[in-house]
Order: structure tokens, then sequence, then C-alpha cells
């Protein structure tokens, strides 16, 4: 049994149960090492199996090494864990409400005898701290951003538009080694800028616009996840105001981060620049979270976090401006916690970029 699968067991016996059925696809990578959404673990102190179809049978084999791998077949996945909780003597089995359905949810309770025990998403907490190997990873990912970031900068002429340049981001990312983006790339255009999470659109870039991409790739199934946000023409004096406060506002955040600060107290260092400058109500949403097999991750940098910081965590940094019918400025590095503070793995210009 690997030292992964104790840890997982005794953070399921701390829910009261004797054995876990694992259905969240980024702990099943995590715990197995099997690469595929399709499938689901089933862990005790005896045996570790995974569960999954014909499909994906011959990828199982390959990947989960340890695993007794088991083709649902006809059987189906209920009957199955149920007779694995029989041979097993799982009489509490943990499940994960985050990802479990309630029609699933139904089907095992139809189907097990043995208890079945809601349980939080207690699995994530063993991959808040990254291993060298997943740093590794999620440094060429966030690289990966970086070129398609200056392959993006000489297609940004007036009459491209928001989608266009979406486009171009995930093909530029994929042509560096990516197997898909992390989230659909947003890119937000003048009064679009407004909308932290706008969707991109057919409007074409114009001379003046603020124009904001936040967009993120796979790499050997780890995230990268950055925002830039840059001028078409010349920024007005409004434009450089509100660009220069968020990057005052990213820069301080960055020099207070370190392990041992709560993410709370991260936030507020950004968040009170943001307000004095009589923006607060501009900055809406958190300051950041950890980024890992999952975009967003925990533990996060916002106003109600609690947890601290500690070294190999990885985080983002995304303070923003949004000011309705104007536009917004957002700004955001991943980066990785050291022993004494961080180390940055996003590359690109953060002075403002007129094009
Ligand atoms: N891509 C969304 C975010 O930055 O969290
Ligand atoms: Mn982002
Ligand atoms: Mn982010």
């Amino acid at each position: 049994m690997t030292e992964k699968i104790t840890k997982a067991l005794q953070l399921v016996k701390d829910c009261g149960a004797d054995g876990v059925l694992v259905s969240d696809p980024a702990n099943i990578r995590y715990l197995s090492g099997y690469t595929n959404d399709t499938g689901v673990l089933f862990l005790s102190e005896k045996e570790c199996c995974l569960l999954t179809d014909f499909r994906f049978l011959y990828q199982a084999l390959e990947e989960a090494k340890g695993f007794r791998v088991i083709d649902i077949g006809k059987q189906g996945y209920e009957s199955l864990v149920n007779e694995l909780c029989v041979q097993n003597s799982v009489k509490k089995l943990a499940f994960e409400k985050h990802v479990m359905t309630y029609r699933e949810y139904e089907a095992y309770k139809e189907n097990v005898t043995a208890a079945l025990v809601p349980c939080d998403n207690v699995l994530a907490s063993l991959r808040f701290i990254k291993t060298k190997e997943e740093i590794e990873l999620l440094r060429t990912a966030e690289h990966i951003g970086d070129m398609a970031f200056s392959e993006i900068l000489p297609y940004l002429k007036p009459g491209v538009t928001e989608l266009e340049i979406a486009a171009r981001l995930a093909f530029s990312m994929k042509m560096h080694g990516a197997s898909e983006e992390s989230f659909p790339a947003i890119v937000a255009s003048g009064v679009n800028s407004s909308m932290p999470h706008a969707i991109p659109s057919e409007r074409p870039i114009q001379n003046g616009d603020f124009i904001t991409m936040d967009f993120g790739c796979v790499y050997k199934g780890y995230c990268s996840d950055m925002t830039r946000t840059v001028v078409l023409g010349k920024a007005s004096d409004k434009q450089k105001e509100i660009y220069n406060l968020v990057l005052k506002a990213q820069t301080e955040a960055l020099r207070a981060l370190k392990p041992g600060k709560k993410g709370k107290e991260i936030d507020a260092v950004a968040r009170d620049i943001i307000r004095e400058a009589g923006y607060g109500d501009c900055f809406g949403h958190g300051l950041g979270h950890s980024v890992g097999l999952q975009i967003h991750e925990d533990p996060n940098c916002n106003m109600r976090e609690e947890r601290v910081l500690q070294a190999g965590m990885i985080m983002t940094v995304e303070p923003g401006i949004y000011v309705q019918d104007f536009g917004g400025v957002r700004i955001e590095d991943m980066v990785v916690l050291t022993e004494d503070g961080y180390e940055n793995l996003a590359h690109s210009e953060k002075k403002l970029i007129e094009l």
C-alpha cells in the first residue's frame, strides 16, 4: 500500500468509515495514476481496486499500478461495489458528496448493504502541498502560457474578435505541448473587460480598449492559470491609474506571500490597497486560489480563508478592478510557495503594454 493510500484511508477513518468509494477524477488520478474520467476507486485496508468499463480497461491496467482493475461488464458499478464491501469486510463506506449525484447515491443505496457515509472532499487535502515532480509540471504548464501570451501580442490589431484571440491562445498552448485548456479562455475587450469572467464574443477589438486575457493549459494533467491586460493603442490617464493600482496591489500581495500567513491576510494586503484608492467596490472576487490537477483547488487567498499557507503550495495572485460601463484590469500570476517566500512561475511582462 502506498503512503498516499495509507494517508487517504486515515482521512476516511476520521470520517467514521472503513472504506471509501473515490469518484472525483482528480483524487482518482492522484491516488492511482489512472488518468481517465470514467471509473471509481474502492479503497479499504485489505485491497485497492479500480472499477471501469471495457473502453478504458487496458489504459487502467497500464496506469493504475498496484490496483486490482475490474471491468464492470454487465454487472455495473453498484453491485460490484457491494461485492467488494462484503469481500473486504467494509461496513461503512465513505463516498465523496461533492461529486456523487443524487441519482448515483440512490442506486448505491439500493445495492450496497454497507452504510454509506457522506464525506466532504477530505482527500483533496492530500494534494495541497505539491511534490517536486508536480511543481515541475506546473512550471512547464505556466511556461506554455507565457509562450502563448508572447505569441498573441502581434495578433492584437483593431478588428480582430475576442473569439479569434481566444482560439489563437488555445492553439498556441496546444502547439507547445498542452493537452487542452485548463478552462475556456476569457478574452474581454473594451467595456466587456468590466466583467471578470466575460465570455469571448464576436466583438472586434478597437483602439483604446483594455483587453483582458485569462487563460491556461493542462500539461501532463497539471493546470496553469495566468491573466494579462493590455491596452490597444495609447492608454488614457484613467486606464493607467487603474492598471497601476492593480499592479501595485499584486506586487504588495506577492511581497507578503510566505508560509505561515493565512490566506485571508494576503487577500487583505491587495484589498486594502484597492479600497484605500477608492475602488473597493470594484474588486469583488478573491485574490487567488491554489492550482494543481484542477484549475481551482484549495486553499485560497480570499476574505474567508483561515488556513495557513505552507511551502510547496501553489497560489494564484490575481487582483482586479472592474468599473461598470468602462472596463477592467486583472493581472494574475501563478506562484509556488518556498520556505521563505515564493517563486513566480509566470514570467510575462507586467508593466502596462500599449500596442
Ligand atoms: N480562470 C479563472 C481564474 O483565474 O480563477
Ligand atoms: Mn485565471
Ligand atoms: Mn485564477
